[in-house]
């Protein structure tokens, strides 16, 4: 079945065949991209759409997001907003609560956010574990995240649970041992949130090494609340992505800008503990590959909103806005490894966002408005 997207205002693609077109149509068939060019000369299709002048791009790739968890944590925000620090201690309450939780409630946790994302244009989204931290409980957070998303992450290391304070060397073998057994048949990536308070450089290693000999492949939690040695570890290991990257030393910056690794960016994070975000112009002109994504979880980020996160790197980051939106598409594609995500051109995946705005720019210049009028899901409209 072919679909046109018709009157298009302006398609943006990210492909260097197309660029971006002005007055333009748009052609999908059997789930891809088949054809893009001038209103008027597109190739007639089974059904079509009318984008009625607004704006069309590639569906948002969010590359970085927590959806298995129960409770709610609303109240700790508030306690920030009044002063308090963010420091990760609330991780445990929300698995205190995920393990109590029953297969359904979880269950419907993800499915509601994985909608609620999508209405909001992610058409690709990664999921992470790290709220079970039991091999029971880990792997029943992947089997549900792999229910909605084929991309999902393995962070039984997220932090030490209080049943093994003290004691961290052995949870970190667990992690590396029959956690990650019964984990990796649902995971395609392996995550550890490298920190002060969490994973120190050689249990982050130790971590994504046994990671990578199942087969999983490597990501990570990296220089988010301090300094410290995640990014150059990411960088060591190959990562597809170091995320967070909001303290750099000039040193993390040039490893990351001689390396395939990008930086994932999560400005809703800096936003919820009201911290100061990443300077992405830096990383932008030494060269380094961008994505930005939400960290969509009931701690430091829960928001779903690429949107918001695209307006707060323009507003807070120094990005443009074209890049905001690259970063936001193809940059998390190449955060996730994948080339046939984040772009428009002929063979893409069709997921497409169409917008009720005349440029993709006012995602960023209309800040919390509900653009997004049409969302095209392997060329399904949703
Ligand atoms: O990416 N940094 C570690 N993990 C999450 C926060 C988890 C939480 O506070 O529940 C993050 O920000
Ligand atoms: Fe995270």
């Amino acid at each position: 079945m072919s679909l046109l997207i018709d009157n298009i205002g302006e398609l943006v693609t990210h492909d260097p065949e197309f660029g971006v077109l002005l007055d333009a149509a748009l052609v999908l068939d059997d789930g891809r991209v088949a054809w893009a060019g001038p209103r008027g000369l597109a190739p007639a299709a089974d059904s079509s759409v009318d984008a009625a002048g607004g704006a069309v791009i590639p569906g948002f790739v969010d590359s970085h997001a927590h959806l298995v968890f129960a409770g709610d944590r609303a109240a700790e925000f508030a306690a920030r907003m009044a002063g308090e620090p963010y420091t990760g201690g609330g991780i445990g309450t929300t698995v205190a609560a995920t393990r109590a939780a029953s297969d359904d409630e979880l269950r419907a946790t993800v499915v509601r956010l994985r909608h609620e994302a999508l209405r909001q244009g992610t058409t690709t989204i990664e999921i992470k574990s790290g709220y079970g931290l039991t091999v029971p409980d880990e792997a029943r957070s992947l089997r549900l995240a792999f229910e909605v998303s084929p991309e999902t992450t393995y962070l039984g290391a997220h932090v030490v649970p209080a049943e093994y304070a003290g004691r961290a060397d052995d949870y970190v073998a667990l992690v590396c041992g029959a956690m990650l057994d019964e984990a990796a048949p649902y995971a395609r990536w392996v995550d550890v949130f490298c920190e002060r308070g969490a994973f120190d450089a050689d249990q982050s290693r130790a971590v994504l090494q046994a990671g990578a000999r199942a087969g999983l492949l490597p990501r990570i939690h990296a220089n988010q609340l301090g300094p410290g040695p995640g990014v150059r570890l990411a960088v060591e290991l190959g990562a597809a992505s170091a995320d967070h990257c909001t303290h750099l030393s000039t040193e993390d910056v040039d490893a990351l800008a001689g390396s395939s690794t990008v930086a994932t960016l999560l400005p809703g994070a800096e936003f919820s503990t009201r911290s100061p975000y990443p300077d992405a112009r830096r990383l932008l002109d030494a060269g380094v590959t961008v994505a930005l994504a939400t960290d969509c979880n009931p701690g430091s980020s829960y928001t779903s909103s690429m949107p918001l996160c695209l307006a707060l790197a323009v507003r807070e980051m120094r990005m443009t806005p074209a890049e905001a939106l690259w970063s936001a598409t193809a940059g998390g594609a190449r955060a996730l490894r994948r080339d046939d995500v984040g772009h428009l051109g002929i063979g893409a995946r069709a997921d497409v966002v169409v917008l009720d705005a005349p440029s993709a720019l006012h995602l960023a210049y209309r800040p919390g408005v509900p653009l997004v009028r049409h969302v095209l899901h392997n060329g399904v409209l949703t």
